[in-house]
C-alpha cells in the first residue's frame, strides 16, 4: 500500500512538474515576444475578424494585407478553411514577427459528420456519447485548419420561445453541468497537441439563456442567488473542465453588459473561479455597449471592455481603432493591453501554432477521418438516442411493415437539415427516401407535401422561405387523396430550421396553423396517424397530443436523421430519449420548468384561491425527464440504507426496475431530491442523479444512488453554498413527475 502511494505521489509530482515546466517555458517565450512587440502589434493580436468574400479577389487581398501587417490576430468562419487556413498562415509567416493566426469557427454540431442539434443530443442523457460527438467534431475540423471552436453553448434556458434553446443544454443545471464538462473535454481532449483536438469556447457568458419574454438580445434582472444556484453552474463546470476560452454574452448582468462587466469577466471568472484562458466578445457586443446606453463613444466602449477583462474583440474593431489612443492618454493602462495580448498569444502557444502554424491543416488525416464509417456510426447512434417518444396509443408504433403508408408534411421530403454553423454539411437522404428504401418490397409509400411551412407571410419572409406554387387548398386536397389510399398516415410537421437558433424567437410556439389544419382534416379520415415532430424547441402540441395516435419528437438530428427516424418508426431502434426541457400546454404558462419553488397555496382541485390558471391546467403537457419506450418499466418502492444522514456520511437509495413489456429497452432512471424546509424557499424537487440502463424483456435490475451531504447544498442569500439539517424527500422514477418517494433526515 505504502509503495503504491509513493508511486502515485511520484507520478503526481512528475505530471505537475511537467505542467509547471511547460507553463514556465510558455511564460518566458510570450514575455520575450511581448517585449519585441510594438503597441500596434499587440493591439492587432486582439482583433478577431470574420471571413472575406472568397469570390472577390480584392476583399481577400485586403484581408490578407491586414494579416501581413499584424492587424488581425484571429479569423473565424473563413471560406473554404481546408485551403484558406493554410493561406492565412502563409501570409502570417510574412509578418514582421511571424505570429500565426488563430483560426476559429462556429463548429457546433459537427463539421462534416453532423450530429443532432445540441439540445436534441441532451435528450439522450448519454454523457459519454455527447463527449464523443464533440471529439469527432474536433477531429474533423482540426484536420482542415480550424484550431478553435465557438462551442459549447451552455446557457441554461427555461423559455422555449427563445430560438437559441436549440443550441443549449436544456433547463436543468445538474444535467447541464455534466454535459458542459463532457463537451469541453470532447473538443479539447487531454492535450491539444495530439492534433485531433481543438480549443473550446464556452458561451455565452453569462445568463444569456434568460432573456425577458424569450426575445433574443434583451436583458433580464436576476438575483445573484439564482445566478449562482441555477444559471452559473454550467459555466463553472466548463471552467473546471479546463475550457480554453470564454465568449461574453450580448445581454447585461444587473445592468452592466457582459462585454464590459468587470464583476463577471474578472472578479468571478478569473479571481473566484481561477480561469486562466482567453475571453472574447460575442460579435459586435463591445460596439453594442453604445446601444445599451453605457458608453457614449467608441473609445468609451473599448476602454470599458478592456478594463473589465476582455481579451479579443470580435468584429467591431473597437480595440483596433481606439486602444492606442486610450493607452497613450492613460485611460487604459498598458498592463491591461499586455494581459490581453498575453492571453491571446498563450492560446496560440498552447495549440502548438508557434511550433508549427500548419499543424491544423492535414489533408491526409482529413481524407481518412472526415465522414469515416466510425464517425457516421456514432452519428446514427446518438441521433437515435436523441429521439423522444411522446405518445403511443394502442402500440401503433413500431409500424407494421405491410400495406400502404401515406407520408405527409412539409418536412417529409426536405433536404433542410438544421445545421448550426456546420460548414459544407453533406447531403443525406430525407425521410421519404429512407422510408421508401427500408420498406422496399414490403409496403408502399405514398407522399404528399400537404402544407407549406406556414401561411404566415411575415414569418416566411423572415426565414427566407417561399411558398409552394400550388395553392394551400390544392396542397391539402392532394394530401387528403393520398391519405385516403393508406392504412396509416405519418405526418412530418414542425418548424423549419430557420425558425430556431440565433435571432429566431417565436411568440407563438404552437404548430403553424396551416399544418394543424391539415392534421385536423387528416384526423377526419379515421385512420391511425403518427406525428413526427421536427423542432428546435419544445412546441405547444396539446391538440396534437389529444388527437394523434402516436407522436415522436425527432428535433433536427443531423447527417443520420432519416435513418434514425425510420429505424425508430419501424422498431429497429426502441426509443429511450427523455425531455430535458418541459413542454408547456399554453404559452401563458411560460416559464414552466420542473424545479420551480413551492407555492404558498399549491393548486387544489375545487379550491378557487389556490395557485392556478382558470382557463388551462397548471401542469405541463410533458414534464422534464419524460419519454416513452416501446416496452414498459415498472419501478419498485425506494429502499433507503438509513433514514438519517450525517454531514460526513452517506446513504444509498435503491429501486428495482423491471422491463415488463415485450421489447428490450433502455431506461433513464432519475433521482430527484427535495429539501422540505429551508431557511429560504427551495424547489419542489431537483435532479441529483440518473442512470441509463438496458433491460431485456422480462429482466430486472436494482439501481442504487449514493446520497451525500454535499448533494444537498445550495446557495443562500449570503451566497454561501451550504446544506441545512432537516427533512428531505428523495424521488426515484421515470420522469420528474414521479410520486415514488421516501424520506430521510440530515442531522
Ligand atoms: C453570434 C453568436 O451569438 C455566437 O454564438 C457566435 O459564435 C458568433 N455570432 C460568431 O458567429
Amino acid at each position: 500500500m505504502k509503495k503504491l502511494l509513493s508511486i502515485l505521489l511520484t507520478c503526481a509530482i512528475t505530471v505537475s512538474g511537467v505542467a509547471q515546466t511547460t507553463n514556465a517555458k510558455m511564460d518566458g517565450f510570450i514575455k520575450q515576444l511581448l517585449s519585441k512587440m510594438t503597441l500596434d502589434e499587440k493591439i492587432g493580436q486582439l482583433n478577431l475578424q470574420g471571413g472575406w468574400d472568397d469570390a472577390n479577389e480584392s476583399s481577400k487581398a485586403a484581408y490578407m494585407q491586414k494579416v501581413k501587417s499584424g492587424e488581425i490576430g484571429g479569423s473565424f468562419n473563413i471560406p473554404n478553411p481546408e485551403k484558406n487556413a493554410r493561406a492565412l498562415q502563409d501570409i502570417a509567416m510574412q509578418s514582421r514577427l511571424k505570429i500565426p493566426v488563430l483560426v476559429g469557427g462556429d463548429v457546433v454540431q459537427g463539421y462534416k459528420t453532423i450530429f443532432p442539434i445540441p439540445l436534441a443530443e441532451t435528450m439522450s442523457w448519454d454523457i459519454e456519447g455527447m463527449q464523443r460527438s464533440t471529439a469527432i467534431t474536433a477531429n474533423e475540423a482540426s484536420s482542415q485548419g480550424i484550431a478553435w471552436t465557438f462551442a459549447p453553448m451552455i446557457d441554461i434556458s427555461r423559455d422555449p420561445r427563445w430560438g437559441r434553446v436549440s443550441e443549449g443544454v436544456g433547463e436543468d443545471p445538474y444535467l447541464g453541468s455534466l454535459i458542459a464538462a463532457a463537451r469541453v473535454k470532447g473538443f479539447q481532449g487531454t492535450d491539444y497537441l495530439k492534433n485531433q483536438n481543438m480549443m473550446a469556447c464556452m458561451k455565452h457568458f453569462a445568463m444569456y439563456g434568460a432573456p425577458e419574454a424569450g426575445k433574443d438580445y434583451t436583458g433580464m434582472d436576476m438575483s445573484k442567488r439564482i445566478m449562482y444556484d441555477v444559471y452559473l453552474k454550467t459555466y463553472k463546470a466548463a471552467v473546471d473542465a479546463g475550457v480554453g476560452s470564454v465568449m461574453s454574452s450580448f445581454n447585461d448582468v444587473q445592468g452592466v453588459p457582459s462585454s464590459g462587466n468587470k464583476w463577471l469577466l474578472t472578479d468571478l471568472l478569473r479571481k473566484q473561479w481561477g480561469f486562466k484562458g482567453m475571453v472574447i466578445s460575442d460579435y459586435t457586443s463591445i460596439e453594442e455597449m453604445k446601444n445599451h446606453g453605457v458608453a457614449a463613444t467608441d473609445a468609451e466602449a473599448a476602454a470599458l471592455s478592456m478594463n473589465a477583462g476582455m481579451d479579443m474583440d470580435m468584429i467591431s474593431e473597437f480595440f483596433q481603432k481606439n486602444l492606442k489612443q486610450l493607452v497613450q492618454s492613460g485611460k487604459v493602462n498598458e498592463k491591461e493591453l499586455d494581459r490581453a495580448a498575453y492571453n491571446v498569444l498563450a492560446a496560440k502557444y498552447k495549440l502548438g501554432l508557434f511550433e508549427n502554424p500548419y499543424r491544423y491543416s492535414d489533408t491526409q488525416r482529413a481524407a481518412k477521418d472526415i465522414l469515416s464509417e466510425e464517425h457516421l456510426q456514432h452519428a446514427l447512434k446518438i441521433a437515435q438516442e436523441s429521439i423522444v417518444l411522446l405518445k403511443n396509443n394502442n402500440h401503433l408504433l413500431p409500424l407494421k411493415q405491410t400495406g400502404t403508408v401515406a407520408l405527409i408534411g412539409p418536412f417529409a421530403k426536405t433536404e433542410d437539415v438544421q445545421n448550426i454553423g456546420a460548414t459544407n454539411a453533406s447531403r443525406s437522404p430525407n425521410i421519404y427516401e429512407e422510408l421508401t428504401s427500408q420498406l422496399k418490397g414490403k409496403a408502399t409509400v405514398l407522399y404528399a407535401k400537404g402544407a407549406n411551412i406556414s401561411e404566415n407571410d411575415m414569418l416566411m419572409e423572415r426565414i427566407y422561405q417561399q411558398k409552394d406554387v400550388r395553392s394551400a387548398e390544392a396542397l391539402k386536397e392532394e394530401a387528403i387523396n393520398i391519405a385516403k389510399q393508406a392504412d396509416v398516415i405519418i405526418a412530418v410537421m414542425g418548424e423549419h430550421g430557420g425558425m430556431t437558433g440565433e435571432a429566431a424567437s417565436m411568440a407563438d410556439i404552437q404548430l403553424q396553423e396551416n399544418q394543424r389544419d391539415l392534421l385536423m382534416e387528416l384526423k377526419k379520415l379515421n385512420k391511425p396517424i403518427v406525428l413526427v415532430v421536427k423542432n428546435g424547441r419544445p412546441l405547444i402540441i396539446d391538440w396534437e397530443n389529444e388527437n394523434m395516435d402516436a407522436i415522436i419528437d425527432c428535433w433536427y438530428l443531423g447527417t443520420k436523421e432519416a435513418e434514425a427516424v425510420v429505424n425508430t418508426l419501424l422498431g429497429k431502434f426502441n426509443p429511450s430519449g427523455k425531455l430535458t426541457m418541459t413542454f408547456p400546454r399554453n404559452a401563458g404558462q411560460i416559464p414552466v420548468y420542473y424545479a420551480h419553488n413551492n407555492s404558498s397555496r399549491p393548486e387544489q382541485d375545487g379550491n378557487k384561491y389556490t395557485s392556478k390558471y382558470l382557463d388551462v391546467s397548471s401542469t405541463p403537457l410533458f414534464p422534464f425527464g419524460y419519454g416513452l419506450s416501446y416496452t414498459s418499466f415498472e419501478y419498485s418502492a425506494i429502499t433507503l440504507s438509513a433514514t438519517t444522514l450525517d454531514s460526513k456520511g452517506k446513504i444509498t437509495a435503491s429501486v428495482t426496475v423491471k422491463n415488463n413489456g415485450t421489447y428490450d429497452g433502455d431506461e433513464i432512471v432519475q433521482l430527484y431530491i427535495q429539501d422540505v424546509v429551508g431557511s429560504i424557499k427551495r424547489p419542489v424537487k431537483e435532479l441529483k442523479g440518473f442512470k441509463k440502463i438496458s433491460l431485456k424483456t422480462g429482466a430486472s435490475q436494482t439501481v442504487t444512488f449514493t446520497i451525500t451531504e454535499e448533494m444537498l447544498r445550495f446557495y443562500n442569500n449570503e451566497l454561501q453554498f451550504k446544506s441545512e439539517p432537516g427533512k428531505f424527500n428523495v424521488f426515484i422514477g421515470t420522469d420528474s413527475n414521479t410520486k415514488n418517494v421516501a424520506e430521510f433526515e440530515l442531522k
